[in-house]
């Protein structure tokens, strides 16, 4: 379902026009859907029927306040790696005891917070970690509820740096050594033991990765229970992809529940899910403005007034995204590189696309940036970070405004000797 779309020839969001907003707001800028986000968690909510589901957003695809909270509203608990996600989940409205913990490397201090807050689960990685939790959790007078977080070695067919269930990444403990594991944290003080988890990668465009996975995860639940140990959760991390334009169309929710449903419905655990990017990656759209049109010797180029450092997947992981003009337009479209203003070639957004003729001063959409968008944004060049705006019907509302140049440079300050 697309919330963007065209009406006699203006994009709109919902029912807000979307070059009203950038008039208002000024350019560049995120726009959020509240509609698409309802629309996406619901898909996957109703693909999952009668089983026991808890949903979990992971809010780093995208952890703004408003969007959390819209979630949340819905019934998402949370999936967070930091004590920064999990103040940001908490404070959006999301009970601890629907946020899980994941993470390669929790602190002391995290797990401090963490077991204080009485967090529903960690997702434990490593020996050295189990360790850890529970001697903090034993200081604390308290029991942290663990699942090892299973790497099974699959490839999941995904972009390599996204890639997390092979044996060579530094995710999740051997599927081989859960066993003894599990057996080491019935004896720790402070554990205790309720499931399993894996999050094999993201953007991840075919059901077999995952069902290998589902698969193994499944039988080791068996083998632990034949251990005698009380196993009642199943964690199945995130990963499911959208269709950005160009891309094959990705499984949907629903055939990914049918197939949760056929490996694993005996089980009778919960099962927890950590979407992210599929809640909130088509919900998002980025609005930019053409600073100048350029030609080069060889190309075309729209430099736009988004740069890298506000939307970096197109640099970090050669991503494809698709640009549209916010006019409608009949004329044939012509071959442009779209560019930012910042001073590397990587700052590029698309390479020899086929788009409408522009001319300097309109306004242009980037999609699908709802997720990794703002997130991983930075300051670079001394570029603010944009502005992210939420529509509901009609209505917008800046959900984080756009920092002054005096509080970005305000955050550094001199050392005593040069400042004498
Ligand atoms: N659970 C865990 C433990 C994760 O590490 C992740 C994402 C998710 C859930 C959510 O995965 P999703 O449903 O969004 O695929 N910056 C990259 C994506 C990094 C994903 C990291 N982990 C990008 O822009 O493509």
């Amino acid at each position: 379902m697309n919330y963007f779309e065209y009406r006699e020839g203006e994009m709109y969001a919902e029912d807000a026009k979307i070059s009203d907003i950038a008039e208002s707001v000024g350019t560049p800028f995120y726009l959020y859907s509240s509609a698409s986000l309802a629309y996406q968690y619901n898909q996957f909510k109703d693909a999952f029927g009668d089983l026991d589901l808890l949903l979990c957003y992971a809010v780093k695809a995208n952890t703004n306040q408003a969007v959390i909270k819209t979630l949340a509203d819905l019934g998402a608990g949370a999936d967070v790696v930091s004590e920064g996600e999990m103040r940001r989940a908490l404070t959006a409205g999301v009970p601890p005891t629907k946020i899980v913990y994941s993470g390669v490397a929790k602190t002391v201090r995290e797990m401090t917070f963490a077991l204080k807050q009485g967090i529903y689960q960690f997702n434990v990685e490593s020996e050295p970690e189990l360790y850890q939790l529970s001697e903090v959790a034993e200081n604390l007078g308290k029991t942290a509820d663990i699942t090892f977080r299973v790497n099974p070695d699959v490839d999941a067919k995904t972009h390599a740096k996204i890639s997390t269930g092979k044996s060579e990444n530094k995710f999740g403990v051997p599927w081989k050594a859960t066993r003894e594991l599990c057996a080491l944290a019935a004896k720790l003080p402070g554990i205790n033991l309720v499931g399993l988890d894996l999050h094999i990668g993201s953007q991840i465009t075919e059901l077999e990765p995952f069902e290998a996975a589902f698969t193994r995860i499944t039988s080791l639940v068996e083998t632990l229970r034949e251990d005698g140990n009380d196993i009642s959760r199943v964690d199945l991390g995130g990963g499911l992809g959208i269709p950005y334009e160009g891309d094959d169309f990705p499984p949907l929710p629903k055939e990914y529940a049918e197939m949760v449903r056929r490996v694993m419905s005996h089980l009778n655990c919960q099962i927890i899910i950590e979407p992210g990017r599929f809640l909130v990656g088509n919900a998002g759209i980025l609005v930019s403005q053409v600073v100048y049109v350029k030609k080069g010797e060889e190309r075309e180029f729209l430099i736009i007034d988004a740069a890298m450092n506000d939307l970096v997947r197109p640099s970090m992981y050669d991503a494809y995204h698709g640009i549209v003009p916010l006019k409608e337009s009949d004329a044939d479209s012509v071959l442009y590189d779209v560019v930012g203003p910042v001073c590397e070639t990587g700052d590029t957004f698309a390479t020899n696309r086929l788009i409408t003729p522009m001319k300097s001063g309109e306004y242009l959409a980037i999609r699908s940036v709802g997720a990794y968008g703002a997130v991983m944004s930075s300051t670079y060049n001394t570029r603010p970070l944009i502005p992210e705006v939420l529509v509901k019907n009609d209505e917008f509302a800046v959900v984080r405004p756009r920092p002054s140049y005096d509080d970005i440079i305000g955050l550094d300050q001199l050392a005593p000797w040069l400042s004498e």
